[in-house]
């Protein structure tokens, strides 16, 4: 088998990417949680090691993201990039986000990769050139490439799904799979119209991805592999490439069947990983040295995503890199080894939604609370296997109980007793014997962080660095240096240079989540130093002299400083409940509402029925049956099969990880040749759709629902 990801060989550095946000709105909750925070993280620990590592991102300026909010602003899409990729760069620095370089698709060195790939992919006969209808805005004589349509989402019947992607459901869409599609321009129902355009013919690498996704099949996350396999499954046909647009990377071809027309804003981005590496390295005055981390196969490659972002950078940039790779023997670009994709983060319980402005946005946060909280606070709650919550309340405990009351309290308790007690300076040697009988195996704990940290679960790696500082509090607390102080002046200056040793090992191990607090501690401490190795073992020697600073190292948020959020959250979420109310009273009143109640039964005739919560493994639709999903589900240790009408309200791969309720007795019954094992449990809402019911998590599998 090839080395498709270069599992031949040792790696001898990291090329680390951040998906490249829009530059059409501020950074939100969901950028960071799915990108910069992870990364920085990651790449913060690396570097601690050692390790030859980048972080390259930037901000996504093209696409009919773009050109919308510049509409609706009625200014020009410059005006619209250039003021957010100001704010994306201010946030990330605000944020302390040690990115080597934040670059800007707009800029020539990124059009002119764009181009080379375009025109080497064209003059190989890789392009497919086709004529397709499309729709089209007669007042505004345009087209309406993806977002400029919006309509009923066929998936989800979000009635504002995009023309390219439902934001409510997550489904990749074309436009003209929308229902009642509109033109965001003029309102107006859009024409079909022709237009020609260029096509990437994804299909062909259909066995190389498949082989690509199958090498991980291990050591991606689930969700990414479920994702791609979903998507393979499908069949990957042609993409368009191209668009008739007038912001974006002009096609680079000189006929009049290209004017007009640029390059597709998805083939252009996951390019801007290159092109940004490029200004990198011409920064760095070696302007060739971006090719070390692309074009060499000891480089591992990892892209920081969201989980919608999957299918650009699981199926669609590596079946780009290998298209390039075929044709250019001397110029063979490393493919992706990893992919951590994030699940999303929830605010207060419910759907982030920018459209309808219920988000947290990085720089309002960021004028309240500072840079380390919301890292904390995002690394603590990081949805790494399914999406999470971020709460005001979870905010305020665990900034005050967690990093202000064990953290800070501890290295606050070792510093001042050591500057009024022992005038600043290390009053006792911390052996290692004294290191290893404090009650922790440092050992154990640090072959756990650091596992945690390599293989990228942010969430565990934050609990178990916060144990390190509870344990440090608890020891420090228990040995009561201000009592000994008075009776045993030796044993408390033990405990203090025990406690100081502490320090500097948090300051070290925290250091990739709260870089400002640790650096904080190791200036108090008067270190220098700061590697991964030295937090093992006690690196202060009785007798060195701290830096005399004492400083709170978080201060405690009160009621009233998340008062003004949850109000505004409660507002936001009561205005959007009141748009759904009037919305369901609206569609209530013009279809006939609950249906009429059965005839009583008695308990014993429900106690027949065995209803049991199970788990989506696998979905499939039926072929030639429109209605039908062919469900493979986990009850306890059994597996069965069941077939259900739900085809038109859900798509095959929404199901996978469900845990859905099923009448787990009902007599089997076949259906297009295939046995139907049970029955889902599903609801009709009052527009006709039909959701099914769900369990919570999946520890309730196999249990019986009363
Ligand atoms: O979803 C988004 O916000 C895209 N702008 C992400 C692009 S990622 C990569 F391709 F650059
Ligand atoms: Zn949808």
């Amino acid at each position: 088998m090839p080395a498709l990801n270069q599992t031949d060989f040792t790696f001898k550095r990291t090329l680390v990417t951040t998906a490249l946000p829009y530059a059409n709105g501020p950074l939100h909750l969901g950028h960071l949680t799915g990108t910069y925070i992870p990364a920085d993280i990651f790449v913060r620990y690396k570097r601690l090691r050692g390790e030859d590592i980048i972080h390259i991102g930037g901000s996504d300026e093209h696409g009919v993201p773009i050109t919308i909010q510049a509409d609706k602003e009625g200014v020009s899409p410059k005006e619209i990039v250039d003021r957010y990729h100001a704010l994306h760069k201010a946030v990330l620095e605000k944020l302390n986000i040690a990115i080597d370089n934040f670059s800007r698709t707009s800029l020539p060195i990124h059009h002119q990769t764009t181009q080379e790939f375009f025109l080497d992919f064209e003059r190989r006969g890789i392009l497919i050139k086709k004529v397709e209808q499309q729709f089209y805005d007669e007042a505004k004589q345009q087209f309406l490439p993806d977002r400029y349509v919006i309509g009923t989402c066929p998936v989800c019947q979000f009635p504002e799904a995009n023309g390219d992607q439902c934001e409510n459901c997550g489904t990749y869409l074309s436009a003209t799979e929308l229902i009642n599609p509109k033109s965001k321009l003029s309102g107006n129902t859009p024409v079909l119209k022709e237009t020609l355009h260029w096509y990437f013919p994804l299909g062909k690498y259909q066995d190389f991805l498949e082989t690509l996704i199958e090498s991980h099949a291990n050591d991606w996350r689930p969700n990414v592999i479920n994702y791609a396999r979903t998507w393979l499954k499908q069949g990957l046909g042609e993409r368009a490439i191209t668009r008739d647009l007038s912001w974006g990377v002009p096609v680079p071809i000189q006929s009049e069947e290209a004017k007009g027309k640029v390059i597709y804003v998805w083939f252009d981005a996951v390019l801007g990983y290159i092109s940004s590496t490029k200004e990198w390295a011409q920064k760095q005055g070696k302007p060739e040295l971006w090719r070390t981390y692309w074009q060499q196969p000891d480089t591992r490659l990892i892209h920081f995503i969201g989980k919608d972002n999957v299918v650009f950078h699981a199926i669609m940039f590596p079946a780009m890199l290998k298209a390039w790779n075929d044709g250019n023997p001397d110029a063979q670009y490393i493919i992706v080894d990893n992919l951590p994709a994030s699940e999303f983060i929830n605010i207060e319980g419910k759907k982030f939604s920018k459209s309808r402005g219920y988000a947290i946005y990085a720089h309002e946060f960021l004028e309240k609370f500072p840079a380390d909280t919301l890292r904390y606070i995002i690394a603590a709650n990081y949805p790494e296997n399914r999406d999470s919550d971020f709460s005001w309340k979870d905010f305020q405990n665990r900034v005050n109980g967690e990093l202000a009351d064990t953290l800070g309290n501890f290295v606050k308790r070792a510093i001042d007793f050591t500057n009024s007690k022992f005038d600043g300076i290390v009053p006792a040697d911390c052996s290692l014997e004294d290191w290893n009988s404090i009650g922790i195996d440092w050992t154990q704990t640090f072959r756990e962080l650091e596992t945690l940290f390599e293989e990228i679960h942010i969430r565990d790696a934050c609990f178990k660095t916060m144990e390190v500082a509870r344990f440090a509090n608890k020891f420090l607390t228990d040995a009561e240096p201000w009592k000994t102080y008075k009776t045993d002046r030796a044993q408390s200056a033990k405990t203090i240079a025990i406690s100081l040793n502490l320090c500097h090992t948090l300051a070290t191990i925290f250091s990739p989540i709260l870089p400002e607090a640790s650096e904080k501690i190791f200036n108090m401490l008067n270190i220098n130093e700061r590697a991964w190795e030295s937090a093992k073992l006690p690196k202060l020697p009785a007798g060195h002299r701290l830096s005399g600073s004492s400083e709170v190292l978080f201060k405690k948020i009160d009621d009233k400083d998340i008062a003004p959020e949850l109000e505004k959250i409660e507002k936001l979420v009561q205005e959007f409940a009141e748009k759904e109310q009037q919305k369901v009273q609206q569609e209530s009143s013009q279809k006939s509402s609950i249906p009429d109640l059965k005839p009583v039964i008695t308990i014993e005739d429900f106690e027949k029925i065995d209803l049991r919560v199970a788990t989506v493994l696998a979905s499939e639709k039926v072929p030639r049956a429109d209605k039908l999903l062919k469900l493979t589900l986990k009850l306890g240790n059994e597996e069965r099969v069941i077939l259900s009408g739900i085809a038109e309200h859900y798509t095959a791969e929404e199901m996978i990880g469900k845990h859905v309720i099923i009448v787990a007795n009902l007599a089997p019954r076949k259906m297009r040749g295939i046995e139907s094992q049970g029955m889902l449990l599903a609801v009709t809402d009052s527009t006709g759709k039909v959701r099914v019911i769900e369990a919570q998590d999946a520890s309730l599998n196999g249990m019986p629902v009363k």
